[in-house]
């Protein structure tokens, strides 16, 4: 399998010029309303046009109070509809598909950002929350939830995006349904696998019911997370309980797709792993790490059918169109405010990303 050959996602019969994603990255670029800023739609149509076959926007938040950071683009309200119009026309135009990437801060939602006390499954904390705890959400306030999430999905469909891609990892809210350690109610939406997963199929069922059968479901997930009670063997389950759903696309964020884990006494990569357990009705997205076209050949040997890419996307926006040369070795980090600049980020992002380590020339 070559990254630009193209791909027929199963469900629909949409086709993807090549297998390349972009995975979701907040950028802090949009107003503190929520409304898309110029910069952010420039910064992801930059990288649509570099060929990605799949965009993602940064995490989006579905209802006003979930917000994880200050500048994150929101869906909560009609008044979000026409930027996000404008983005998706963009995005349309330049060939790729289009998914916004649905989510709720839950416990990482601040309160110094959002003014409210966090929600979450249960009542959690964790480090950076001012000592701050969750309450736990009521069972008619999970319902709403539920809505929000599929309110935001059809303000998405509205505006002509493609579809959603349903943020279930990293610890925010779906994912604090899925962890044990976060989730630790004893009504029907905690307990065993199944009661913890309800949160997330319910959000995939209403969004089905209100949408298109060809709006677009993806469902992003983090394999291990042990702090939050995420561990490999009930991911991998709920992979296969997801696979049963009327869903077109499971993204697996490893952050490093290189690692390997024991499994029936052999190594195996997370890619493998989730491509042994799903049927091929699934495609699969794994995404971490992964820098040059070798890189990529790896994560297609592995057995995933589109690999994901986020860091590589900020530095070197025409990534895809490059990586059929097996030999394609793009510059590392750390890169000069000038050339990301110069690569469409906005002063505020370039700031952003000084927090991440290495990335920018004199940046931590
Ligand atoms: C600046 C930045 C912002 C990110 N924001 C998000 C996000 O909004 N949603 C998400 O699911 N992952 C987010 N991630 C994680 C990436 O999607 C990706 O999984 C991770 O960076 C590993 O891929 P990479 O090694 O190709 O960068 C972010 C990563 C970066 C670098």
């Amino acid at each position: 399998m070559r990254a630009n050959d193209s791909f027929i996602l199963p469900r629909t019969g949409i086709i993807l010029k090549n297998r390349t994603v972009l995975a979701a990255m907040t950028n802090k670029q949009s107003h503190e309303n929520g409304v898309l800023s110029e910069e952010e739609k420039k910064w992801l149509i930059r990288r649509a046009r570099g060929d990605f076959a799949i965009t993602t926007t940064a995490a989006t938040h579905v209802t006003e109070t979930g917000r994880g950071w200050h500048g994150e683009m929101g869906v909560w309200g009609d008044h979000h509809i026409p930027g996000l119009t404008d983005l998706a026309k963009g995005l349309r135009q330049s060939g790729t598909v289009s998914l916004a990437q649905l989510f709720h801060g839950g416990m990482r939602a601040p309160k110094s950002i959002n003014g409210v006390q966090p929600i979450s499954a249960s009542v959690n904390t964790e480090p950076g929350m001012d000592g701050i705890y969750t309450r736990a959400l009521e069972d008619n306030e999970i319902k709403e939830m539920i809505n929000s999430f599929a309110d935001a999905a059809v303000r998405c469909e509205k505006a002509g995006f493609d579809g959603v891609e349903l943020h279930g990892a990293h610890s925010y809210l779906i994912c604090q349904f899925l962890g044990k350690i976060t989730n630790r109610r004893d009504d029907e939406w905690g307990g065993d696998l199944e009661g913890r997963s309800r949160f997330l199929r319910e959000i995939i069922k209403l969004i089905r019911e209100r949408t298109d059968p060809n709006f677009l479901i993806a469902v992003r997930i983090s394999p291990i997370i042990e702090k939050a009670g995420i561990y490999l063997e009930d991911s991998l389950e709920l992979a296969k309980i997801l696979s049963k759903l009327e869903i077109d696309i499971l993204h697996i964020s490893c952050w490093d797709v290189f690692q390997e884990i024991e499994s029936d006494s052999k190594n195996k990569s997370l890619t493998k792993l989730f491509k042994d357990i799903i049927p091929d009705s699934l495609p699969l997205i794994s995404t971490g790490a992964v820098w040059t076209a070798k890189d990529a050949k790896y994560v297609f040997d592995e057995g995933a059918d589109l690999v994901g890419v986020a860091r590589v996307g900020i530095a070197h926006p025409d990534w895809p169109k490059y990586i059929s040369d097996i030999s394609y070795t793009p510059q590392k980090p750390p890169f000069s405010e000038a050339h990301l600049l110069e690569m469409d980020l906005s002063p505020a992002f370039v700031d952003y990303m000084r927090a991440w380590k290495g990335f920018v020339i004199g940046g931590k």
